[in-house]
């Protein structure tokens, strides 16, 4: 293998919560990489419905399948000094449609003028296109059925957070 080869990768984001759409990435992410790191991180533009404690332990459950993965917390400073703490040569991203492109693209850019770290696109999977953490939260807390889009464990806890029974109903 080239002495250029990268081994280890970070998935940031804020996973609030984790979705079936991130767990799909982080799977994929594994096997072209040795190790993934799922970075946790605080964005500032949103306000999150789980602490970073519950973000944190829902996302451990719903990739404890997958070898090769660690979950950690990463703070709130920048993306690159943290991949340069973790030693990570990649950042690891899905994209899902234009809107992800317009929102990811500067990042990307960003990141790779501040320290020369690439960013790695991996298309979304067709099937898990409209899945986004905000959207999910929006239909269950109208009462729609989100089951499937999330990982079963994280189910029960974003009713609950919601205010929302299984049934769509605010109890
Ligand atoms: O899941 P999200 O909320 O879309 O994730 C966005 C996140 C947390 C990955 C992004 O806001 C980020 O990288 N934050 C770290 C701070 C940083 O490096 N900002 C400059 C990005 S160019």
């Amino acid at each position: 293998m080239s002495d250029l080869a990268v081994h280890r990768c970070v998935c940031p984001g804020s996973f609030d919560p984790v979705t079936v759409g991130h767990v799909d990435v982080v799977r994929r992410a594994s096997a072209l990489f040795d190790e993934v790191v799922v970075a946790v991180m605080t964005n500032p533009a949103k306000q999150s419905t789980f602490s970073l404690e519950e973000r944190l332990d829902l996302l451990r459950a719903a990739l404890a399948g997958i070898d090769g993965v660690r979950v950690v917390e990463a703070g709130g400073g920048l993306l690159v000094d943290f991949c340069t703490r973790v030693g990570a040569g990649a950042v690891v991203k899905g994209l899902r449609s234009g809107t992800d492109v317009a929102y990811e693209m500067p990042m990307a850019l960003m990141n790779r003028h501040l320290s020369g770290l690439e960013t790695v696109f991996l298309p979304g999977d067709p099937t898990l296109e409209h899945i986004s953490s905000s959207l999910v939260k929006e239909v269950a807390a109208h009462g729609g059925d989100v089951t499937g889009m999330v990982p079963d464990g994280v189910l029960a806890p974003l009713l609950a957070r919601l205010g929302v029974t299984g049934d769509g109903a605010t109890p």
